[in-house]
């Protein structure tokens, strides 16, 4: 390889700007990964020894805050984390920022057949899947992105990609779940990937987005 070429590279590592990201799902944190390319975000576990930050706000947008909030007040870097959840019509209040905590056990697993249990003798089965960031950068304000994707809730889990409650998860004009997408289908169309492209526009533009 040329010395330019390796000048080149070297160069474009040491620009690639790096994102703390405030998050304990694996599977979240490779879809932003896999669409924020030119940045490298490093989960704060592997830099901070915090156990658990809570998230017990009435709103996605103040408990993004607060995770992100409570990484940047430490390490004065930028900071950015989402919170996420479903929501189903037929069942208002029981999911939305409590969609963790949906089941007893918190597992995505009785999360799913909890959602199915309860939407049994349900006809009405419309949902959507919302998501907000919260982007701390030192010296701005806190920067806000949200993303949504409609869709229905099946009666029987379809595929294994994904996490949560994409199995149950169905988008009408694709006719697949979030779960029979790859990693890049997903990015495409879901909640999480709206607000990414939010998040992106804004960075590259240097405009704030407010709602
Ligand atoms: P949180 O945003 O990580 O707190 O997620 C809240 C709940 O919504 C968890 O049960 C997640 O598994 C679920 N959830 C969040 N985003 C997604 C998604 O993209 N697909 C499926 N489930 C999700």
């Amino acid at each position: 390889m040329g010395e330019n070429k390796v000048k080149i590279i070297l160069n474009f590592f040491c620009k690639m700007k790096e994102i703390i990201i405030v998050s304990d799902n694996p599977g979240k944190i490779k879809e932003y990964q896999d669409k924020l390319k030119s940045y490298k975000l490093i989960p704060y576990k592997e830099v901070l020894p915090i156990e658990h930050i809570p998230e017990e706000e009435d709103t996605f947008k103040a408990n993004a805050f607060i995770k992100a909030d409570t990484v940047f007040r430490i390490l004065k870097k930028p900071c950015l984390a989402d919170d996420s959840g479903l929501i189903v019509d037929a069942l208002p209040n029981e999911l939305g920022v409590h969609s963790k905590r949906f089941s007893e056990e918190m597992t995505d697993q009785a999360n799913n057949q909890l959602l199915l249990e309860k939407l049994k003798d349900i006809d009405q089965r419309q949902a959507k899947f919302k998501t907000v960031i919260c982007l701390l950068i030192p010296g701005e304000h806190p920067r806000f992105y949200q993303g949504e994707v409609k869709g229905k809730i099946l009666r029987k889990a379809r595929g294994n990609q994904g996490f949560g409650y994409d199995p149950l998860f169905y988008i009408e004009g694709l006719n697949k779940t979030l779960a029979e997408m790859t990693i890049d289908e997903k990015n495409i169309y879901s909640h999480r990937a709206k607000a990414i492209e939010a998040l992106i526009k804004d960075i590259e533009n240097e405009n704030i987005v407010v709602f």
